[in-house]
């Protein structure tokens, strides 16, 4: 079954938790299909944990488009959800121009950072069809390099509580809340009809999203609200180490990674070289000089 907002939105009403992850190539997008996951997002996290890129401000909307394409073929039920990049959506005209073209490849909805002054952009996208999720507390196009918990004295709690609100009241579907203290994200999760979804917010959003990189291990170094599931980072290096080491050391590949013709062709094809193979070779030299 297709998930789309309204399944989200039941979910929340049945309290039961959405789960949402990012993905940013094929493969993965197949894996977070087969394990269920209701949102599968191409967040421009995409710079830093793929392309390389010092900050989220660097990735482009062509970047975007590149990974959500591939994403794009790895899912089917779960709810595609792509970043809109930084400084593509400064004005609802250039909102509505990036969010159009991230529906053309594929995205099912898309999400832009910011709080209250964010909220006549989210109307006109809301008004154009789009399936809207907002993100306040920490945002990472506009925070800077030290991801910082947000929110923790009366004024800036009480901040994030009218973002959100205002937020909701221009139509987002979803709303992602990253480090937040807990007992604020409860509370704005409490007053909210729509989900919130969190990332170092807690354990009373309605749902909860990280970076795939950080959960398998492949981000280099520890995440303080992420937990690890896998260690493939250093399992990836030690097969590398291994492969490097088997090619040096004429361990691969084994008679089980060969291909082979039957003996009988490939005693014919010796007695040809022996034969013929130096002529037809310099005939065929001498043929390519000639035209
Ligand atoms: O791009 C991203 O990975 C995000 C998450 C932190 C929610 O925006």
């Amino acid at each position: 079954m297709k998930k789309d907002t309204a399944f989200l939105q039941a979910k929340k009403q049945r309290r039961e938790p959405i789960t949402m992850l990012t993905c940013y190539d094929y493969p993965t997008a197949a894996l977070e299909e087969r394990a269920g996951i209701d949102v599968i997002f191409v967040g421009d996290s995409v710079g830093t944990n793929v392309l390389g890129y010092s900050s989220p401000t660097e990735v482009t909307l062509e970047d975007i488009v590149h990974h959500l394409r591939a994403a794009r073929r790895g899912v089917h039920d779960a709810f595609l959800l792509v970043d809109m990049p930084f400084g593509a959506y400064t004005s609802p005209d250039q909102a509505l121009a990036t969010a159009r073209t991230l529906r053309r490849y594929g995205a099912d909805g898309v999400k832009l950072e910011g709080g209250l002054g964010q909220a006549p952009i989210v109307r006109s996208l809301v008004d154009e069809g789009f399936d809207v999720c907002g993100h306040i507390g920490f945002t990472p196009q506009t925070g800077g390099p030290r991801a910082t918990l947000q929110g923790r004295s009366f004024e800036s709690a009480r901040e994030l509580w009218q973002s959100a609100l205002a937020l909701e009241a221009a139509g987002v579907h979803l709303l992602v809340l990253e480090l937040v203290p807990e007992a604020v994200s409860k509370l704005i999760t409490e007053r909210l009809s729509i989900p919130t979804i969190g990332i170092g917010a807690g354990r009373y959003c309605d749902g909860q999203v990280q970076v795939v990189n950080d959960i398998l291990g492949i981000t280099p170094f520890r995440v303080r609200h992420a937990k690890l599931y896998a260690s493939l980072g250093d399992l990836t290096a030690q097969a590398i180490e291994q492969y490097r080491a088997d090619v040096e050391h004429g361990r691969f590949p084994e008679p089980a990674h060969v291909r082979d013709m039957r003996a009988d062709e490939i005693t014919k094809l010796e007695a040809w070289i022996q034969r013929d193979g130096a002529r037809a070779s310099g005939e065929a030299g001498r043929t390519q000089g000639d035209q």
